[in-house]
């Protein structure tokens, strides 16, 4: 939690506060015209012999990604996949073998006594259900984010996992990173000063990028079980686009909040021990890709962080760009701006910017640590950048959030995002769809976990 007194240390630490100025290393101190860089590391993961037999519900593009990343793992086995798309277990077989068990039934998997972990990597609106489902038969649960569909979903998992004693954990993978770590030592250090306002930002210019993927030729109703895709939703006749891009559709996607706003949403808890924002707005609309799709192509959204324990109040704004004319390709920001400065957080890297000292001394510092008869001499000018970047050979946050996974089945440890967690960072995300869809401001209590009015 920022406290003052870090924030002190932190500056003292750049040679900010005069006392400390023997004391700090030589590159941060210099005038530098290149910003110094540090190295982040972390201990390795340890591991058990025992093998973890692992189980993948939904074979997608994320599905197999996650498989792919798990397996990456020492003691770990693939024993069952299913998938609702023939074509999609087929791939399964050619790369697993073909004694690997498939079906299009997630049951018959759960069912089975050899799997121990479940990944579940379906559309949205399936999460919920299996995720239950799984925790019900004993197995430790992966569920792709958001970890729910609607608002109304949440409390059955965080009660489902309760009860199971299992280890869930929802998959953005952001919060895992050597990145999201630093960031969160760096504000609890006082690094940027007092907290606020975040924003991310994500531009892409790209049919891709827009979410119009691929439709396999094969795709048939013979091929694909489209009537279990539908679950409970609306009785549509066959339609590839509805299965294969998904994400344009309400009845099992979240639009730009489920899919994008929660990784941002997931890290910022993270890094700053919140609860979530009490108030939520968002407001947009589909200005380009007008193809039929039901979520806005351009979307912003902001965010009221009330005053906690753990962090001052503040405000967060996130906006997503599918048309954006600037830059074209594809890239996305996250933020934290404070009283002194803010940090840019990426998976491998922190840049930390502090505001400029001019002339005088800073004054937040005290005026007793100054030796005031030095105030007209030179002084040393400490670095407006920092950067951090992680060590050469670093696997990445997807790597690691699968590494904690493990690590709390094979010995207890407790994860981050957990049930509890990976709700209190869905629900903002699905509450701007609220708001979105209703026009007006959705008011959410985050230590319930309910929403007012
Ligand atoms: N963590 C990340 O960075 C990240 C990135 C991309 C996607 N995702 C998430 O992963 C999930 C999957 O996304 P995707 O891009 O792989 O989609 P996708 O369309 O490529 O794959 C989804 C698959 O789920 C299968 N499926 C749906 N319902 C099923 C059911 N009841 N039983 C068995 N299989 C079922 C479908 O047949 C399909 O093959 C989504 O929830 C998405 O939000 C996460």
């Amino acid at each position: 939690m920022y406290e003052e007194s870090n924030r002190r240390h932190f500056l003292k630490k750049l040679g900010i506060a005069g006392s400390a100025l023997a004391s700090v290393p030589t590159i941060v101190m210099g005038k530098t015209s290149t910003p110094p860089v540090h190295s982040m590391s972390r201990g390795k993961n340890s591991s058990a012999n025992d093998k973890l037999q692992i189980a993948l519900i939904g074979a997608g593009g994320m599905g197999r990604s996650d498989l792919n990343t798990a397996l990456s793992h020492p003691n770990t086995e693939v024993v069952a996949v299913a998938d609702l798309y023939e074509g999609r277990l087929e791939l399964i077989k050619q790369k697993y073998g073909k004694d690997i068990f498939v079906t299009r039934d997630y049951r018959k998997v759960l069912e089975r006594d050899d799997v121990d972990v479940v990944i579940i990597a379906t559309h949205d609106h399936w999460h919920k259900q299996i995720s239950v489902e799984a925790l019900q038969k004993g197995k430790h649960v992966y569920c792709e984010k958001p970890m729910v569909h609607s608002l109304d979903e949440g409390h059955e998992v965080i009660k489902a996992q309760k009860k199971s004693g299992k280890v869930f954990v929802v998959g953005s993978q952001l919060l895992s990173a050597l990145g999201y770590e630093k960031a969160k030592e760096l504000l609890n250090q006082g690094a940027i000063g007092k907290l606020n306002y975040a924003e991310g930002v994500w531009a892409r210019r790209s049919s891709g990028g827009a979410w119009n993927g691929a439709i396999p030729e094969d795709a048939s109703p013979k091929t694909v079980d489209w009537d279990t895709f539908l679950k409970d939703k609306k009785r549509y006749k066959f339609d590839p686009e509805r299965f294969f891009n998904w994400r344009k559709y309400k009845d099992y996607g979240t639009g730009m909040n489920g899919d994008l706003f929660v990784h941002i949403i997931s890290g910022l808890h993270f890094v700053t021990d919140s609860f979530g924002p009490n108030q939520i707005y968002s407001t947009g609309g589909i200005r380009y890709w007008n193809d039929g799709r039901e979520v806005p192509d351009v979307l912003v959204g902001t965010f009221d962080y009330p005053k906690t324990k753990t962090h001052p109040g503040f405000n967060l704004s996130l906006r997503c760009n599918f048309v954006d004319g600037t830059k074209g390709g594809y890239f996305y920001v996250m933020r934290l701006i404070g009283s002194d400065g803010y940090m840019e957080i990426q998976p491998n890297k922190v840049i930390l910017g502090r505001n400029k000292v001019l002339s005088g001394i800073d004054p937040n510092v005290d005026p007793a640590e100054v030796h005031s008869a030095f105030q007209e001499r030179k002084r040393m000018v400490s670095p407006e950048e920092i950067i951090y970047n992680a060590e050469d050979g670093y696997k990445g946050c997807h790597y690691d959030h699968f590494g904690y996974f493990f690590d709390a089945i094979r010995y207890g440890n407790s994860v981050v995002e957990d049930a509890v967690f990976g709700y209190r960072a869905a629900a903002p995300a699905l509450a701007c769809n609220e708001s979105y869809f209703q026009k007006k401001i959705i008011q959410w209590d985050p230590v319930k976990m309910k929403k007012i009015g």
